[in-house]
């Protein structure tokens, strides 16, 4: 088979070779598929360029999501079948004609969805929905803020709390704010050129928000905070300000202490919460979440609430471009490639 091997660090162009490999061999839990395309995530360009502490040691394939046809089907799995078209999250891999995978990560999907649909329902919807159904409740008329609202994660997290009713602050680029405003963002927020938290702070005076969802990182958690309200829960799921500091240490530490140092007694004093999230983690050690979590993002689209967007496409020749452009802050919705 042939696969995309992230071979260095570094410019997207001199960082991807295209090699030949043997086939992966399956464990009995898991599937083969056979890719059709596979999408980019924001964490591969974090592993591209270092920032990447799960990634493994180089040469290697990355990739989490991928959509295809059963090839394989490990003894202990019953519930798919060769031939069948499946979308699935790929513990890394998934650059590649073929890739294993946990079968509780593959969710059988009908031919009416597109392949950059599917690449979008595994990682990012299925990240929006385990951040938004799983770890908080969102309710009719909660104030709710979402970072980097016209990304992948991002515009699925809008549609999910549009969907239970919410008020929802979304910030994004400059020439981003239509589509936020298309998504149904009640008050789009440019923070590149203005202060999310002066903006927001002056429409909601002194009561804070009810959640927030951050991908940001640094300063972005430490500013989010001031705006949260009583009872308010605040979601960490990405640091991609990292990549602003191109590697410098100075600055690396800048982004880690701009998290703040929190005290739990604050939190239990203002009934607040802080939660963290690593989708590897809950593959690893959660897959019946995991599971849960996809199925729940594929049957979101089935019932219409969810509808991803596609950012990019491209093929797979195309490799560099399609990384370069997501790194650039210029896609909204899911980068996908094609091996076709
Ligand atoms: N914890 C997990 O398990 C998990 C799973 C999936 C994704 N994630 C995280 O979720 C975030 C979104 O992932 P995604 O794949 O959907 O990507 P994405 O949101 O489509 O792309 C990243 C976007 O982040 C915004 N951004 C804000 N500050 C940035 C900065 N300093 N540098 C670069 N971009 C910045 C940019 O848009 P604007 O400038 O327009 O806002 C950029 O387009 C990433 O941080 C990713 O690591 C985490």
């Amino acid at each position: 088979m042939k696969a995309v091997v992230l071979v260095k660090q570094g410019p997207a162009d001199k960082a991807f070779e295209i090699q030949e490999m043997d086939k992966p061999a399956i464990k009995p839990h898991e599937v083969l598929v056979q890719v059709d395309a596979f999408g980019l995530n924001f964490a591969d360009v974090m592993a591209r360029l270092g920032y990447y502490e799960d990634c493994p040691p180089l040469p290697a394939i990355i990739g989490y999501d991928v959509v295809g046809t059963i090839d394989e089907v490990g003894t202990e799995v019953s519930h798919l079948k060769k031939g069948q078209r499946v979308m699935a999250l790929s513990r890394f891999g998934g650059y590649a004609e073929f890739v294993a995978t946990d079968a509780r990560a593959a969710v059988a999907i009908d031919a009416s969805i597109s392949d950059g649909i599917a690449t979008a329902l595994a990682t990012q919807c299925g990240t929006a929905y385990y951040c938004a159904e799983e770890m908080v409740r969102l309710h009719p008329g909660d104030h709710v803020l979402i970072q980097a609202a016209a990304g992948g994660v991002g515009s699925a997290l809008v549609q999910m709390a549009k969907h239970r009713g919410c008020i929802v602050y979304g910030t994004a680029s400059t020439k981003k704010q239509d589509f936020l405003r298309s998504l149904g963002v009640d008050h789009p927020i440019d923070y590149r050129n203005t202060d999310f938290e002066e903006v927001i702070k002056k429409q909601r005076g002194g009561e804070g928000l009810d959640v927030i969802f951050d991908s940001i990182g640094g300063q972005s958690v430490k500013k989010g905070l001031k705006l949260l309200g009583h009872g308010g829960r605040i979601v960490l799921y990405g640091a991609a300000s990292m990549t602003d500091t191109n590697k410098n240490i100075f600055k690396m530490i800048k982004v880690g202490t701009g998290f703040g140092l929190h005290s739990p007694i604050k939190f239990l004093k203002n009934s607040q919460s802080m939660m963290g999230v690593n989708m590897l983690r809950i593959a690893d050690h959660r897959p019946e979440t995991l599971k849960r979590s996809l199925e729940g993002a594929v049957k979101m689209a089935q019932d219409g609430i969810l509808t991803p967007h596609i950012g990019g496409e491209f093929k797979v020749d195309q490799i560099a471009e399609a990384h370069e452009f997501l790194a650039s802050r210029k896609s909204m919705g899911k980068v996908v490639v094609s091996w076709k």
